[in-house]
């Protein structure tokens, strides 16, 4: 899945598949989720291994797609596994961005509202054009002079229904032309700099974000396959790492990576939290604390941090953390589930701090101390966070589940 897929997404696919008939049982462990950078990784260590690359180096991976363009950092770690090192980063400058740099172009000779038009009323033949113009232009170009041929472009035939929207100026000079448009070396290349400047801006920041520590570079993803990227990126980093490498059928990569992680769970050991996690703790209310907050019995409902975003987590690793319930009257111990953006938060009524799900535990009558205090265990496993929390006075066990949005 791509990274950017939350919790919402995982469900909907699982249903899907339940609905078609490929699961016997809606939970069923045969379907597992990875995500698409998680998978690149996994794909391109095969590569590594060719480049003897040694334990403890660090590699980025770099997805360039239709859309988007992904960005990771990883650490080879013994027994080939995988370890996640920096936070992910990624933008909107994917190969289909230079399509669009074409259709800009395009505006230039026949005015925007003719492109607009057709956008709206003929949108098949505008997707055609789009891919003639990628099979004839995006995907030949290499960016050496000497290797281009100037090209031609029937539109009339391209793209018909253009010339009844084209009016004024713009048909007169096409007229003249004969609806043939001709692209030049630099007017190809000026529908990729932009979008390549990004690309390269995205990987100058990951390389500075790990102090320039990472010895090569992978390139993976259909947008991967430009001759003319290639360039530029070796171009612009040979310098700072040792090895810019694209795996054989980059676009291939983070499928084949998701079918080697399906036979070999344990690859990826230790992924990077994207969110800080916490729970909802009542305390005293405290002299700077709002004063709205405080509640009739003097105490304040606030957020507890369990884990902080930007924490290197290895799958199945657990965080623990001891509750003490605050009198002996307590019959339920909230413990609700939250995540931030940001490292921390004070309150779970703060801005950016989301409900992950409820969950409360009871508590026995009892005078006993000891049977107030809780033991709370979170495994941050594969897709999901396991929760527990046992009574240490009474033993008792309490479990629940909660999804896990990595
Ligand atoms: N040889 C090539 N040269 C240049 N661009 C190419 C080449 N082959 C494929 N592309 C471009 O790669 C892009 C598709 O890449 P890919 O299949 O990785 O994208 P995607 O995974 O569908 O998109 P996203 O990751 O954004 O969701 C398209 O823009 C396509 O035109
Ligand atoms: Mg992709």
């Amino acid at each position: 899945i791509p990274a950017e897929f939350d919790d919402n997404a995982i469900v909907i696919i699982r249903e899907c598949a339940f609905k078609a008939g490929l699961l016997n049982d809606r939970y069923s462990q045969n379907l597992r989720f990875i995500t698409e950078p998680e998978a690149a990784a996994i794909h391109c260590m095969k590569s590594l291994k060719e480049h003897n690359l040694s334990v403890g180096a660090k590699f980025m991976v770099v997805d360039c797609g239709g859309g988007t363009v992904d960005l990771t950092i990883r650490q080879l770690l013994e027994g080939e596994k995988l370890s996640e090192i920096t936070e992910r980063s990624g933008d909107y400058c994917g190969g289909s961005f230079v399509d669009q740099e074409f259709l800009k172009f395009l505006e230039r000779k026949v005015g925007s509202s003719a492109i607009s038009f057709v956008r709206e009323n003929h949108y098949c033949q505008l997707q055609y054009m789009i891919q003639e113009f990628c099979r004839k232009v995006k995907m030949k170009f290499t960016g050496v002079q000497s290797e281009f041929e100037n090209i031609e472009l029937e539109l009339d035939e391209l793209c018909p229904v253009l010339e009844q929207y084209c009016k004024g100026e713009y048909r007169d000079n096409m007229e003249e032309v004969d609806w043939t448009i001709n692209l030049k070396f630099d007017d190809v290349k000026k529908m990729f700099d932009p979008v390549i400047e990004r690309i390269t801006r995205l990987i100058d920041s990951q390389l500075r974000s790990c102090d320039n520590d990472c010895s090569t570079l992978l390139l993976v993803g259909g947008f991967s396959e430009s001759k003319y990227l290639q360039l530029k990126i070796k171009e612009k980093f040979s310098k700072k790492v040792q090895l810019i490498s694209i795996p054989p059928q980059p676009v291939t990569a983070i499928i084949k990576g998701a079918v080697q992680y399906g036979l070999r769970e344990e690859i990826v050991s230790t992924r990077v939290l994207k969110w800080t996690y916490g729970t909802d703790i009542a305390r005293k209310w405290q002299q700077n604390d709002p004063i709205d907050k405080r509640r009739d019995d003097g105490l304040i409902i606030a957020f507890e941090r369990l884990a902080k975003r930007g924490t290197q987590i290895a799958v199945d690793e657990k965080v623990h953390r001891a509750f003490l319930a605050c009198d002996k009257t307590q019959r339920k111990m909230g413990l609700d589930l939250y995540v931030t953006p940001q490292d921390d938060a004070k309150f779970c009524d703060e801005n950016g701090v989301k409900t992950i799900g409820k969950w409360s535990i009871e508590l026995p009558d009892s005078l006993n101390d000891n049977d107030r205090s809780i033991l709370y265990t979170m495994v941050f496993g594969n897709v999901e966070i396991q929760v527990t929390a046992l009574n240490s006075g009474t033993k008792e066990l309490f479990k629940t589940s909660f999804d896990l949005d990595m």
